[in-house]
């Protein structure tokens, strides 16, 4: 059960540095992990916390971060404010405080620290309990770099950033996460008074701290074992290997619930996936946005799926991609698809259809039993039961200015290579064979075919060749 504390929520999210190592073009906070960029996954996280507001401080990049952070705004009400230049975490939230009520708590959070889970901010919330400042701390085994958490005997007494402490200071493996919760009637005065006397000339968030034990406003560290929910991404590795924790983590939840993972390290899942019992993924398989995968669903290797309702006792084999993107994509009982498929956008297969390698499908419903087994193209079309569509077919759906529709009844035969120019409708039971391109609708039953009439000339000689030096 989670438990609303007596106090507003008001989440700073701190985003204006650089990134400088990331070496890319693209400001750091809008990489990403799982698919999704960094900032997004704390502002996710902020909501899930039922904030009363977030704002997000901008600096570097701020043109580029500022439309996905304000797109956010149906999870929570959001704000952005900027922070030039940037002269530190202190600074940095100093820009935070017009935007701040003072009957909140206000929760420090970073937008290039992704996977922070919300139960753990709601526990330091809690230890904050609105009357103290608390801090999400925990031991490293090397804390280089790390703001270290100082105390006298069990009580802290201030945060020595690692450039200005002492060789025994650095010996302290506690450090501070980044990431703390504090009333904001107290914050504020604390931010006006931070100065930027230090070893890197910066406004230290983490100087609040001092100030608190010389108000007596107690001091509490929460400390949480799990380095992944407070590592922070400064370079491509880091981001790599972070993917990859959380990847593995995500593999684990799934394979807990009993699905079957050939190698839960050759798993990604940018998204989410819902899966029934009995479920076998093969390896190196990328899942998007929502996948649902009934019982007993198997998922070949190399596919990539997103999107989509697979139901109970589908075969997806290997190299088939599926992206329902909006529109989704459907998959019904039994169904055997790929290898080698795709499934764009309006796929809607009914129970036991089969799609076979080199086949594309769009924005089309294909009834129970239908096929389609074979290098074709199936765009903007309704699909009776049972029809068998042939290798090479295609529905010209497409006069260069308008989408039409083919609609083939049940129980037709399209033959091999056949071209079903739209709008047309094949009538039930009709065939149409191979190597016909049909322009007007068919009748019911009807055998269609319209090609060129076979002309077959006896013992036809082929020219020669006329031998080198011959006049
Ligand atoms: C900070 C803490 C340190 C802690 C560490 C944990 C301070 C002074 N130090 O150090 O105690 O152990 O985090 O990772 O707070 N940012 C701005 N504007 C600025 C400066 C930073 O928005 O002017 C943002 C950065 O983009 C980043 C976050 O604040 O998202 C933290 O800044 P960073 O420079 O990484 O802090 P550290 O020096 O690592
Ligand atoms: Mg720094």
């Amino acid at each position: 059960m989670r438990l609303t504390p007596p106090f507003p929520i008001d989440v700073v999210i701190m985003a204006a540095g650089k990134g400088t190592r990331m070496k890319s073009r693209l400001p750091k906070v809008l990489q990403r992990l799982a698919g999704v960029p960094l900032v997004q996954h704390v502002l996710n996280t902020a909501a899930q916390l039922n904030a009363r507001s977030a704002v997000v401080v901008t600096g570097h990049g701020a043109d580029q971060v500022e439309p996905l952070v304000l797109a956010s705004g149906q999870l929570l009400a959001v704000q952005c404010v900027r922070q030039e230049p940037q002269l530190g975490t202190g600074h940095a939230v100093q820009q935070a405080v017009p935007a701040l009520a003072d009957d909140g708590v206000v929760v420090v959070l970073s937008g290039d620290v992704p996977l922070t889970q919300a139960d753990t901010l709601q526990a330091l919330i809690a230890q904050c309990g609105g009357q103290q400042l608390a801090l999400l701390t925990l031991d490293m085994v090397d804390p280089m770099g790390y703001g270290r958490i100082v105390r006298e005997g069990e009580s802290v007494q201030a945060i020595v950033e690692h450039k200005d402490a002492s060789e025994a200071q650095r010996q302290i493996s506690e450090v501070y996460s980044g990431i703390m919760a504090v009333p904001a009637r107290l914050l504020k005065p604390w931010l006006a008074r931070l100065n930027n006397q230090n070893a890197q000339g910066e406004y230290y968030l983490t100087d609040i701290v001092k100030m608190a034990v010389a108000n007596g406003v107690e001091v509490v560290a929460h400390k949480i074992t799990d380095a992944l929910q407070v590592a922070g991404i400064n370079s491509p590795v880091q981001l790599a290997e972070l993917e990859r924790a959380h990847q593995l983590r995500q593999a684990h939840a799934l394979m807990v619930q009993g699905v079957r993972l050939q190698d839960p390290a050759r798993f990604d899942l940018r998204g989410h996936l819902d899966c029934g019992q009995d479920v076998e993924i093969d390896v190196n398989c990328v899942f998007q946005g929502r996948v649902s995968l009934g019982e007993g669903v198997r998922v070949g290797a190399n596919c990539v799926i997103a999107n989509c309702t697979i139901a109970a006792g589908a075969v997806i084999h290997p190299f088939t991609h599926i992206d329902g993107e909006q529109l989704g994509v459907s998959v019904g009982e039994g169904a055997l698809i790929g290898p080698f498929a795709r499934l764009r956008p309006g796929a809607q297969l009914a129970a036991e259809v089969h799609i076979g390698n080199f086949v594309e499908v769009k924005n089309t419903t294909m009834a129970k039993g239908a096929k389609a087994n074979h290098l074709a193209y199936l765009g903007d079309a309704t699909v009776g039961e049972r029809v068998n569509y042939g290798a090479g077919s295609i529905t010209a759906n497409y006069d260069g200015a308008n989408k039409h529709r083919t609609v083939i009844e049940a129980d037709v035969h399209i033959g091999s290579n056949c071209v079903l120019v739209a709008p047309i409708t094949i009538g039930a039971g009709g065939t149409v064979g191979g190597g016909s391109t049909i322009t007007k609708s068919t009748a019911p039953g009807a055998l269609s075919v319209a090609r060129g009439t076979l002309l077959s000339i006896a013992n036809w000689k082929r020219p020669q060749k006329v031998p080198k030096g011959a006049p």
